[in-house]
Protein backbone atom coordinates (compact mmCIF):
# COMPACT_ATOMS: atom_id res chain seq x y z
CA UNK A 1 0.00 0.00 0.00
CA UNK A 2 1.41 3.75 -0.80
CA UNK A 3 0.60 7.36 -0.53
CA UNK A 4 -0.39 7.30 -4.52
CA UNK A 5 -3.48 5.41 -5.10
CA UNK A 6 -5.95 6.02 -6.95
CA UNK A 7 -9.44 5.32 -4.99
CA UNK A 8 -9.52 9.05 -3.75
CA UNK A 9 -13.16 10.29 -2.97
CA UNK A 10 -13.27 14.21 -1.97
CA UNK A 11 -14.88 14.66 1.18
CA UNK A 12 -15.09 10.58 1.63
CA UNK A 13 -18.40 11.05 -0.34
CA UNK A 14 -20.41 8.28 -0.31
CA UNK A 15 -17.57 6.02 1.26
CA UNK A 16 -18.71 4.26 4.18
CA UNK A 17 -16.12 3.95 6.87
CA UNK A 18 -17.53 2.23 9.74
CA UNK A 19 -20.74 0.78 11.34
CA UNK A 20 -23.77 2.28 13.29
CA UNK A 21 -26.58 1.16 15.22
CA UNK A 22 -27.42 4.98 15.94
CA UNK A 23 -29.36 6.26 13.46
CA UNK A 24 -29.80 5.30 9.31
CA UNK A 25 -30.78 7.97 7.21
CA UNK A 26 -31.68 6.97 3.31
CA UNK A 27 -31.71 10.18 1.22
CA UNK A 28 -34.23 8.93 -1.94
CA UNK A 29 -37.14 7.90 0.64
CA UNK A 30 -36.71 10.91 3.19
CA UNK A 31 -36.60 8.67 5.97
CA UNK A 32 -34.52 9.02 9.13
CA UNK A 33 -34.45 6.31 11.84
CA UNK A 34 -32.86 6.73 15.12
CA UNK A 35 -32.09 3.54 17.26
CA UNK A 36 -34.94 1.72 15.02
CA UNK A 37 -37.43 4.51 15.88
CA UNK A 38 -38.74 6.48 12.45
CA UNK A 39 -37.80 10.47 14.08
CA UNK A 40 -41.25 11.40 14.35
CA UNK A 41 -42.33 8.12 16.20
CA UNK A 42 -39.45 9.31 19.21
CA UNK A 43 -39.10 13.29 18.54
CA UNK A 44 -42.42 14.64 19.40
CA UNK A 45 -42.91 11.77 22.20
CA UNK A 46 -39.45 11.05 24.43
CA UNK A 47 -37.84 13.61 26.66
CA UNK A 48 -34.48 14.26 25.91
CA UNK A 49 -33.56 12.11 28.51
CA UNK A 50 -35.53 9.32 27.08
CA UNK A 51 -33.78 9.38 24.00
CA UNK A 52 -30.20 9.54 25.26
CA UNK A 53 -30.75 6.61 27.28
CA UNK A 54 -31.86 4.94 24.21
CA UNK A 55 -29.05 5.77 22.35
CA UNK A 56 -26.74 4.95 25.30
CA UNK A 57 -28.34 1.75 25.98
CA UNK A 58 -30.31 0.70 22.64
CA UNK A 59 -33.72 0.50 24.55
CA UNK A 60 -36.10 3.19 26.54
CA UNK A 61 -35.24 3.57 30.00
CA UNK A 62 -37.86 2.31 32.55
CA UNK A 63 -39.68 5.58 34.84
CA UNK A 64 -36.51 4.97 37.62
CA UNK A 65 -34.19 4.58 35.00
CA UNK A 66 -35.35 8.19 33.21
CA UNK A 67 -35.31 9.92 36.15
CA UNK A 68 -31.91 8.61 37.58
CA UNK A 69 -30.31 10.13 34.03
CA UNK A 70 -32.53 12.80 34.50
CA UNK A 71 -30.61 13.77 38.32
CA UNK A 72 -27.38 12.74 36.71
CA UNK A 73 -27.20 15.27 33.98
CA UNK A 74 -29.02 17.63 35.86
CA UNK A 75 -25.94 17.45 38.77
CA UNK A 76 -23.57 17.58 35.32
CA UNK A 77 -24.99 20.73 34.22
CA UNK A 78 -23.12 22.71 37.00
CA UNK A 79 -20.00 24.31 35.64
CA UNK A 80 -16.48 24.77 37.01
CA UNK A 81 -15.82 28.33 38.09
CA UNK A 82 -12.62 28.32 35.29
CA UNK A 83 -15.07 27.03 32.33
CA UNK A 84 -17.40 29.93 33.59
CA UNK A 85 -15.36 32.57 33.39
CA UNK A 86 -13.83 31.35 29.85
CA UNK A 87 -17.81 31.59 28.95
CA UNK A 88 -17.96 35.15 30.26
CA UNK A 89 -14.67 36.23 28.54
CA UNK A 90 -15.17 35.06 24.98
CA UNK A 91 -19.14 36.95 25.57
CA UNK A 92 -17.42 39.73 26.77
CA UNK A 93 -14.56 40.04 23.87
CA UNK A 94 -17.26 39.49 21.22
CA UNK A 95 -17.00 36.08 20.27
CA UNK A 96 -19.69 33.57 18.95
CA UNK A 97 -22.03 31.64 21.45
CA UNK A 98 -19.64 28.08 19.42
CA UNK A 99 -16.71 29.72 20.68
CA UNK A 100 -17.96 29.94 24.55
CA UNK A 101 -19.33 26.05 23.90
CA UNK A 102 -15.78 25.01 23.18
CA UNK A 103 -14.46 26.45 25.89
CA UNK A 104 -16.88 25.30 28.64
CA UNK A 105 -16.35 21.36 26.92
CA UNK A 106 -12.69 22.04 27.28
CA UNK A 107 -12.82 23.08 30.84
CA UNK A 108 -15.44 20.90 31.91
CA UNK A 109 -13.14 18.03 32.83
CA UNK A 110 -11.30 20.44 35.81
CA UNK A 111 -13.97 19.45 38.58
CA UNK A 112 -14.75 16.35 37.16
CA UNK A 113 -11.58 14.16 35.78
CA UNK A 114 -13.57 10.84 36.06
CA UNK A 115 -11.82 9.05 33.15
CA UNK A 116 -14.73 6.44 32.76
CA UNK A 117 -15.97 7.41 29.34
CA UNK A 118 -19.52 6.69 30.01
CA UNK A 119 -19.46 9.38 33.27
CA UNK A 120 -17.55 11.78 30.96
CA UNK A 121 -20.73 11.50 28.00
CA UNK A 122 -23.51 12.49 30.39
CA UNK A 123 -20.71 15.22 32.02
CA UNK A 124 -20.43 16.44 27.96
CA UNK A 125 -24.23 17.05 27.24
CA UNK A 126 -24.99 18.10 30.71
CA UNK A 127 -23.10 21.40 30.30
CA UNK A 128 -23.41 22.59 27.08
CA UNK A 129 -27.05 24.02 28.01
CA UNK A 130 -25.41 26.11 31.19
CA UNK A 131 -22.51 27.12 28.68
CA UNK A 132 -25.09 28.32 26.40
CA UNK A 133 -27.34 29.61 28.13
CA UNK A 134 -24.46 31.78 30.27
CA UNK A 135 -23.11 32.74 27.29
CA UNK A 136 -26.36 34.79 26.46
CA UNK A 137 -26.93 36.36 29.97
CA UNK A 138 -23.12 37.92 30.04
CA UNK A 139 -23.99 39.04 26.64
CA UNK A 140 -26.93 41.01 27.43
CA UNK A 141 -25.31 41.93 30.87
CA UNK A 142 -27.09 39.84 32.80
CA UNK A 143 -25.42 37.48 35.58
CA UNK A 144 -25.79 33.75 34.46
CA UNK A 145 -28.48 31.56 36.26
CA UNK A 146 -27.17 28.59 38.20
CA UNK A 147 -28.86 25.09 36.91
CA UNK A 148 -31.90 23.69 39.09
CA UNK A 149 -31.26 19.86 39.70
CA UNK A 150 -34.95 19.05 40.16
CA UNK A 151 -35.64 19.97 36.17
CA UNK A 152 -35.45 18.21 32.98
CA UNK A 153 -32.61 19.34 30.69
CA UNK A 154 -34.63 20.84 28.25
CA UNK A 155 -36.33 22.74 30.65
CA UNK A 156 -33.67 23.80 32.67
CA UNK A 157 -32.07 25.46 29.40
CA UNK A 158 -34.87 27.31 28.78
CA UNK A 159 -35.00 28.76 32.62
CA UNK A 160 -31.07 29.22 32.68
CA UNK A 161 -31.67 31.54 29.49
CA UNK A 162 -34.70 33.32 30.31
CA UNK A 163 -35.04 33.51 34.08
CA UNK A 164 -38.50 31.91 33.96
CA UNK A 165 -39.81 28.46 34.69
CA UNK A 166 -41.04 27.60 30.88
CA UNK A 167 -44.47 26.47 30.40
CA UNK A 168 -44.92 22.90 28.98
CA UNK A 169 -45.53 23.29 25.41
CA UNK A 170 -42.51 25.50 25.18
CA UNK A 171 -40.41 22.51 26.96
CA UNK A 172 -42.15 20.23 24.16
CA UNK A 173 -41.31 22.30 21.64
CA UNK A 174 -37.48 22.58 22.19
CA UNK A 175 -37.59 18.68 23.61
CA UNK A 176 -38.96 17.96 19.65
CA UNK A 177 -36.26 20.24 18.48
CA UNK A 178 -33.37 17.91 20.36
CA UNK A 179 -34.59 14.71 19.85
CA UNK A 180 -34.76 15.71 15.87
CA UNK A 181 -31.51 16.80 15.56
CA UNK A 182 -29.74 14.45 18.22
CA UNK A 183 -27.95 11.92 15.70
CA UNK A 184 -28.03 11.95 12.12
CA UNK A 185 -25.37 8.85 10.48
CA UNK A 186 -21.73 10.28 9.64
CA UNK A 187 -22.31 13.98 9.66
CA UNK A 188 -19.22 15.95 9.63
CA UNK A 189 -19.21 16.95 13.61
CA UNK A 190 -19.85 13.09 14.83
CA UNK A 191 -17.19 11.68 12.66
CA UNK A 192 -14.69 14.44 13.75
CA UNK A 193 -15.87 12.82 17.64
CA UNK A 194 -15.09 9.35 16.47
CA UNK A 195 -11.83 10.28 14.63
CA UNK A 196 -10.79 11.83 18.50
CA UNK A 197 -11.89 9.20 20.70
CA UNK A 198 -10.54 6.42 18.25
CA UNK A 199 -7.27 7.81 19.32
CA UNK A 200 -8.57 6.35 22.99
CA UNK A 201 -8.42 10.14 23.65
CA UNK A 202 -11.24 10.86 26.37
CA UNK A 203 -15.11 11.91 25.65
CA UNK A 204 -14.71 15.31 26.73
CA UNK A 205 -11.71 15.90 24.17
CA UNK A 206 -13.64 14.58 21.43
CA UNK A 207 -17.29 16.49 21.92
CA UNK A 208 -14.51 19.78 22.19
CA UNK A 209 -13.43 18.88 18.51
CA UNK A 210 -17.30 18.05 17.17
CA UNK A 211 -18.03 21.86 18.29
CA UNK A 212 -15.61 22.93 16.28
CA UNK A 213 -16.69 21.17 13.35
CA UNK A 214 -20.22 22.01 14.13
CA UNK A 215 -19.64 25.89 14.17
CA UNK A 216 -18.48 26.12 10.32
CA UNK A 217 -21.62 27.54 8.31
CA UNK A 218 -21.87 24.55 5.72
CA UNK A 219 -22.43 22.49 8.56
CA UNK A 220 -24.28 24.05 11.75
CA UNK A 221 -24.91 27.62 10.23
CA UNK A 222 -28.00 28.04 8.49
CA UNK A 223 -31.41 28.77 10.53
CA UNK A 224 -30.27 32.59 11.21
CA UNK A 225 -30.44 33.32 7.09
CA UNK A 226 -33.70 31.51 7.22
CA UNK A 227 -34.96 34.08 9.92
CA UNK A 228 -33.63 36.78 8.32
CA UNK A 229 -35.32 35.44 4.82
CA UNK A 230 -38.56 34.54 6.32
CA UNK A 231 -39.05 38.21 7.97
CA UNK A 232 -38.23 39.82 4.56
CA UNK A 233 -40.52 37.59 2.99
CA UNK A 234 -43.20 38.47 5.58
CA UNK A 235 -42.72 41.96 5.35
CA UNK A 236 -43.22 41.81 1.58
CA UNK A 237 -46.34 40.39 1.39
CA UNK A 238 -45.88 39.14 -2.02
CA UNK A 239 -44.04 35.62 -1.71
CA UNK A 240 -44.14 34.68 -5.08
CA UNK A 241 -42.57 37.62 -6.15
CA UNK A 242 -40.10 37.84 -3.61
CA UNK A 243 -38.81 34.06 -4.65
CA UNK A 244 -38.76 34.61 -8.18
CA UNK A 245 -36.91 38.06 -7.80
CA UNK A 246 -33.86 35.76 -5.51
CA UNK A 247 -34.06 32.93 -8.46
CA UNK A 248 -33.75 35.16 -11.16
CA UNK A 249 -30.90 36.92 -9.36
CA UNK A 250 -28.60 33.03 -8.89
CA UNK A 251 -29.29 33.44 -5.38
CA UNK A 252 -29.99 29.99 -3.07
CA UNK A 253 -33.19 30.28 -1.13
CA UNK A 254 -32.10 29.51 2.55
CA UNK A 255 -34.08 26.30 4.46
CA UNK A 256 -34.41 24.51 0.99
CA UNK A 257 -32.29 21.46 -0.66
CA UNK A 258 -29.72 19.12 1.08
CA UNK A 259 -26.36 17.22 0.02
CA UNK A 260 -28.39 13.73 1.23
CA UNK A 261 -31.85 14.36 0.79
CA UNK A 262 -33.75 14.53 -2.59
CA UNK A 263 -37.22 14.71 -1.28
CA UNK A 264 -38.95 17.30 2.06
CA UNK A 265 -36.15 16.27 5.35
CA UNK A 266 -38.46 14.38 7.20
CA UNK A 267 -36.59 16.52 10.30
CA UNK A 268 -38.50 19.36 8.34
CA UNK A 269 -41.97 17.27 8.72
CA UNK A 270 -41.05 16.89 12.51
CA UNK A 271 -40.79 20.48 13.36
CA UNK A 272 -43.24 21.63 11.04
CA UNK A 273 -45.58 19.85 13.54
CA UNK A 274 -43.91 20.72 16.28
CA UNK A 275 -44.02 24.83 14.95
CA UNK A 276 -47.82 24.10 14.35
CA UNK A 277 -48.84 23.01 17.62
CA UNK A 278 -46.69 25.54 19.00
CA UNK A 279 -48.21 28.47 17.03
CA UNK A 280 -51.82 26.78 17.44
CA UNK A 281 -54.18 29.73 19.26
CA UNK A 282 -52.41 32.69 19.96
CA UNK A 283 -50.44 33.77 17.01
CA UNK A 284 -50.45 31.68 14.49
CA UNK A 285 -50.04 34.78 11.32
CA UNK A 286 -46.14 34.14 11.48
CA UNK A 287 -46.13 30.50 11.01
CA UNK A 288 -49.01 30.81 8.39
CA UNK A 289 -46.55 32.91 6.50
CA UNK A 290 -44.01 30.18 6.93
CA UNK A 291 -46.08 27.59 5.34
CA UNK A 292 -47.64 29.59 2.60
CA UNK A 293 -43.93 30.33 1.79
CA UNK A 294 -42.57 27.12 1.72
CA UNK A 295 -45.23 25.80 -0.72
CA UNK A 296 -44.53 28.33 -2.94
CA UNK A 297 -40.90 27.72 -2.84
CA UNK A 298 -40.89 24.49 -3.48
CA UNK A 299 -42.96 25.27 -6.66
CA UNK A 300 -40.72 27.36 -7.91
CA UNK A 301 -37.72 25.74 -7.12
CA UNK A 302 -39.16 22.96 -9.08
CA UNK A 303 -39.83 25.24 -12.15
CA UNK A 304 -36.30 26.59 -11.62
CA UNK A 305 -34.20 23.57 -11.51
CA UNK A 306 -36.41 21.17 -13.06
CA UNK A 307 -33.48 18.38 -13.20
CA UNK A 308 -32.95 18.57 -9.28
CA UNK A 309 -34.46 17.96 -6.58
CA UNK A 310 -34.70 20.69 -3.94
CA UNK A 311 -37.25 20.60 -1.29
CA UNK A 312 -36.88 21.72 2.30
CA UNK A 313 -34.36 20.88 4.90
CA UNK A 314 -34.30 20.73 8.72
CA UNK A 315 -33.30 24.40 8.89
CA UNK A 316 -36.45 25.90 7.50
CA UNK A 317 -38.74 24.96 10.48
CA UNK A 318 -35.73 24.92 13.21
CA UNK A 319 -36.24 28.83 12.61
CA UNK A 320 -39.93 28.95 12.27
CA UNK A 321 -39.69 26.84 16.01
CA UNK A 322 -36.69 28.80 17.33
CA UNK A 323 -38.31 32.40 16.80
CA UNK A 324 -41.50 31.28 18.44
CA UNK A 325 -40.11 29.48 21.65
CA UNK A 326 -37.88 32.63 21.98
CA UNK A 327 -34.27 31.41 21.18
CA UNK A 328 -32.15 33.63 20.34
CA UNK A 329 -30.58 33.83 17.02
CA UNK A 330 -27.36 33.94 18.17
CA UNK A 331 -27.96 30.34 19.86
CA UNK A 332 -29.38 28.93 16.95
CA UNK A 333 -26.20 26.55 16.52
CA UNK A 334 -25.31 26.36 20.15
CA UNK A 335 -28.72 24.87 20.66
CA UNK A 336 -27.86 22.61 17.86
CA UNK A 337 -25.17 21.60 19.45
CA UNK A 338 -27.37 21.11 22.76
CA UNK A 339 -29.18 17.83 20.94
CA UNK A 340 -26.53 16.51 18.57
CA UNK A 341 -24.13 16.00 21.80
CA UNK A 342 -26.39 13.20 22.84
CA UNK A 343 -25.67 11.78 19.22
CA UNK A 344 -21.63 13.26 19.23
CA UNK A 345 -21.59 11.08 22.87
CA UNK A 346 -23.03 7.75 21.50
CA UNK A 347 -20.75 7.32 18.88
CA UNK A 348 -17.76 7.87 20.86
CA UNK A 349 -18.98 5.42 22.88
CA UNK A 350 -19.66 3.25 20.13
CA UNK A 351 -16.70 3.48 18.73
CA UNK A 352 -14.71 2.49 21.86
CA UNK A 353 -16.61 -0.50 21.68
CA UNK A 354 -15.21 -2.17 18.60
CA UNK A 355 -12.34 0.84 18.74
CA UNK A 356 -9.85 1.03 15.36
CA UNK A 357 -8.04 4.23 15.00
CA UNK A 358 -9.08 6.32 11.84
CA UNK A 359 -5.98 6.80 9.53
CA UNK A 360 -7.02 7.03 5.65
CA UNK A 361 -4.41 7.71 3.39
CA UNK A 362 -3.50 10.95 1.11
CA UNK A 363 -2.76 11.17 -2.54
CA UNK A 364 0.43 12.84 -2.73
CA UNK A 365 0.43 15.73 -5.15
CA UNK A 366 3.45 17.98 -4.12
CA UNK A 367 6.98 18.28 -5.60
CA UNK A 368 9.85 14.98 -5.14
CA UNK A 369 13.17 15.36 -5.03
CA UNK A 370 13.77 18.74 -3.73
CA UNK A 371 17.32 19.49 -2.51
CA UNK A 372 18.18 21.40 0.36
CA UNK A 373 19.35 25.49 -1.00
CA UNK A 374 21.37 27.84 0.73
CA UNK A 375 19.64 31.14 1.77
CA UNK A 376 21.65 33.24 -1.24
CA UNK A 377 19.94 30.49 -3.70
CA UNK A 378 16.30 31.05 -3.06
C1 LIG B 1 -27.69 22.49 1.27
C2 LIG B 1 -26.91 22.73 -0.01
C3 LIG B 1 -25.54 23.31 0.33
C4 LIG B 1 -26.77 21.40 -0.75
O1 LIG B 1 -26.04 21.66 -1.84
P1 LIG B 1 -25.67 20.62 -2.95
O2 LIG B 1 -26.03 19.24 -2.61
O3 LIG B 1 -24.26 20.90 -3.25
O4 LIG B 1 -26.61 21.06 -4.09
P2 LIG B 1 -26.08 21.35 -5.52
O5 LIG B 1 -24.98 22.33 -5.47
O6 LIG B 1 -25.83 20.03 -6.15
O7 LIG B 1 -27.30 22.05 -6.17
C5 LIG B 1 -27.82 21.65 -7.37
C6 LIG B 1 -28.39 22.85 -8.10
O8 LIG B 1 -29.50 23.37 -7.35
C7 LIG B 1 -29.28 24.72 -6.99
N1 LIG B 1 -29.67 24.90 -5.60
C8 LIG B 1 -29.31 24.13 -4.55
N2 LIG B 1 -29.87 24.58 -3.43
C9 LIG B 1 -30.61 25.65 -3.78
C10 LIG B 1 -31.42 26.55 -3.06
N3 LIG B 1 -31.55 26.42 -1.74
N4 LIG B 1 -32.02 27.55 -3.72
C11 LIG B 1 -31.88 27.67 -5.04
N5 LIG B 1 -31.13 26.85 -5.79
C12 LIG B 1 -30.49 25.86 -5.17
C13 LIG B 1 -27.80 24.94 -7.14
O9 LIG B 1 -27.52 26.30 -7.45
C14 LIG B 1 -27.43 24.01 -8.25
O10 LIG B 1 -27.72 24.63 -9.47
P3 LIG B 1 -26.69 24.54 -10.70
O11 LIG B 1 -26.54 23.08 -10.97
O12 LIG B 1 -27.37 25.32 -11.77
O13 LIG B 1 -25.43 25.17 -10.21
C15 LIG B 1 -27.68 23.72 -0.92
O14 LIG B 1 -28.91 23.16 -1.28
C16 LIG B 1 -27.86 25.09 -0.31
O15 LIG B 1 -26.97 25.93 -0.40
N6 LIG B 1 -29.04 25.37 0.35
C17 LIG B 1 -29.29 26.64 0.97
C18 LIG B 1 -28.61 26.75 2.32
C19 LIG B 1 -29.21 25.86 3.39
O16 LIG B 1 -30.40 25.81 3.57
N7 LIG B 1 -28.34 25.14 4.10
C20 LIG B 1 -28.75 24.26 5.19
C21 LIG B 1 -28.50 22.85 4.87
S1 LIG B 1 -29.16 21.77 6.11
Amino acid sequence: VTDTDDDYRPGLEGVVTGETRLSRIDGEAGELVIAGFPVDELATRATFEETLFLLYEDRLPTPEERESLRADLAANRVLPEEALAAVRATAEAGGDAMDALRAAAGAAHIDHDDGDPEADAVRAVAVLPTAAAAYWRYHEGQDPIAPDPDLRHAADYLRMLTGEAPTERVVRGIETYLNAVVDHGFNASTFTARVIVSTESDVLSSVTGAIGALKGPLHGGAPGPVLDMLEAVHDSGDPEGWVRERLDAGERLMGFGHRVYRVRDPRAAVLSTAAEQFYKGDDSGFFDSATEFESVARDLLREHKPDHRLDTNVEFYTAVLHAGIGIPRALFTATFAVGRAGGWTAHALEQLENNRIVRPRARYIGCEDRRYAPDDER
